[in-house]
């Protein structure tokens, strides 16, 4: 990981269907763009974007040269976009249409040969996810997707994948007809976070944390994803995939797993992978009536975020008025083995919060407080180390101090981290070090067939209970809170409650 060479990719094409849609102008390209930037990119590369709009390869171009000035992460330097810019190409086709699947085929034949990308192709799934199944069969059935002793063929598929456990393995097995498992790159964003892969190098490159990093000194995790943004546009998707399923199985548990797991034999794939999946299947299943205690669900109503009035959610477009889908949820879990048995998992993340704020909080158990009887010292706090993932990202330490002064007062002090401070501010997408390693092969940062299913399997229990009684009374938090106060007191009844450390990185 210290290690300064350049890693250059392989040559090779990029077919991104999907092409003229949000994630390839927001992400994908200007991922790219940085990519050749620093360098990683091989001469021999293109791009060919498929889908449906009609245009020519000039016109392509032109439409992301202008998006890129809206996207761009830094100053667009005319040269390395022009280096991307001329290995750029478009296919206008129907991805339910084999005759688009003929013509891929010809077109990156001529590319590859144009462009001596050595048969070396990978396919970015990044289109509604019901055409993922149908374009990976397509894909085979013009034998784009055979590998041969001295070229590979892999595809990159975006979430959701699947909506439950049931259509998870359904996809999985639909893939597997055409792909072997070390084809797929099951994509997951938050994995291109750095402070999400700093995870690792924090619990398994350090020899201070691990010693405590269990059940006799940590009383509980609390995991938190808010967001300021409400649904925005994605009013249509979201009323099919609420807070639970477009934020838990996926993000949240890598998070969950990545805190939890035991160290790798390796930093290889499956050997990380295997640590993920195992806590997976080590966190608990309870009963439906149990399941449904421990899970808490909310939908916003209109209020204030930054001072300016937002809808409810069931006032925004494409939702339905009366809509029973959550955009908060918060949630108990416990892992049943002997590194974390009794340690509660608090997970929560939801719309409309009052702040973005990614973060991971430790609770370690208390000082035993018999020293301080006879003194004006009436608790002693637990020390709480919380790794922000985002927006400002960094580590922090909190513990107590004694409060200057004749009379023995402890005070909570934090020692912060900032990554950028000590870093500086390396603007990225999130995606580079995705695509980075898809073309390398290294699928440590993608989710394997068992791990998704696996992720599907802890919040089966939740989904049960949820269809298996009314929603609650919705709205029930006003935009601009912390969740509804039921979230609250899943908390109360363990005796916890909600850090609110957002605040304390950088003194915010
Ligand atoms: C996506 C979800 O996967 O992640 C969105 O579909 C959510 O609803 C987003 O807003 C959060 O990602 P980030 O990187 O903005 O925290």
């Amino acid at each position: 990981m210290t290690d300064d060479t350049p890693h250059i990719d392989p040559p090779c094409i990029m077919v991104i269907f999907g092409a003229a849609g949000d994630l390839t102008m927001r992400k994908l390209i200007p991922a790219l763009y940085n990519l050749k930037k620093s360098n990683l990119l091989p001469d021999d590369f293109a791009v060919i974007g498929v889908a449906r709009a009609v245009m020519n390869d000039a016109e392509f171009r032109k439409r992301l040269n202008d998006e890129m000035r809206e996207f761009a992460t830094n100053d667009i330097e005319p040269e390395v976009w022009q280096w991307l810019e001329e290995r750029l190409y478009y296919l206008s086709g129907d991805f339910n249409d084999d005759q688009t699947f003929a013509s891929l085929k010809e077109m990156t034949t001529r590319i590859d040969s144009e462009r001596n990308t050595q048969g070396n192709y990978f396919f970015y799934l990044a289109t509604a996810p019901d055409y993922f199944a149908p374009v990976v069969q397509r894909l085979g059935s013009v034998e784009l997707t055979h590998e041969g002793d001295n070229h590979w063929r892999r595809v990159v598929i975006e979430k959701p994948f699947g909506r439950d456990l049931e259509s998870a393995r359904k996809l999985n097995q639909a893939l597997k007809q055409v792909l072997d498992e070390h084809q797929i790159y099951r994509i997951d964003h938050y994995l291109g976070k750095e402070t999400v892969q700093n995870i690792l190098v924090f619990r398994f490159g350090n020899g201070i944390f691990e010693p405590i990093w269990n059940r006799t000194y940590i009383d509980s995790v609390q995991i938190t994803a808010a967001e300021k943004v409400g649904v925005e546009h994605r009013g249509g998707y979201y009323e099919e995939a609420g807070a639970l399923r477009d934020m838990v199985p996926n993000h949240l548990l890598q998070l969950v797993t990545l805190t939890a797991m035991e160290p790798p034999v390796s930093f290889k794939a499956d050997a990380v992978r295997d640590e993920q999946t195992k806590i997976l299947h080590a966190i608990q299943c309870p009963s439906t009536e149990e399941a449904g205690r421990r899970a808490v669900r909310g939908q916003y109503d209109a209020g204030e975020i930054d001072g300016q009035p937002v809808p409810a959610y069931h006032s925004e477009p494409n939702v339905a008025p009366n809509s029973a889908v959550e955009t908060f949820v918060a949630l108990k879990l416990l892992i049943d083995n002997w590194r974390w048995a009794d340690v509660p998992f608090y997970l929560r993340t939801g719309k409309h919060l009052a702040a973005r704020d990614t973060e991971i909080a430790i609770n370690f158990r208390r000082a035993p407080f018999v020293l301080f009887r006879d003194t004006p010292v009436d608790r002693l706090s637990s020390n709480q180390l919380v790794l922000h993932i985002q927006p400002d990202e960094g580590i922090t330490v909190r513990f107590g101090a004694k409060v200057p002064g004749p009379i023995l007062k402890i005070g909570a002090v934090d020692m912060n981290f900032d990554y950028e401070d000590y870093f500086g501010n390396t603007p990225s997408t999130g995606y580079e070090r995705l695509l980075h390693d898809c073309m390398m092969g290294d699928a440590t940062l993608f989710q394997r067939a068992d791990q998704v299913e696996a992720a599907w399997s802890v919040v089966a229990p939740i989904q049960a209970a949820w269809n298996s009684e009314p929603a609650p009374a919705f709205p029930n938090y006003k935009a601009g809170t912390w969740g509804p106060k039921e979230a609250d007191d899943l908390l109360a009844r363990d005796g916890e409650e909600w850090e609110q450390t957002h605040d304390i990185h950088k003194g915010k």
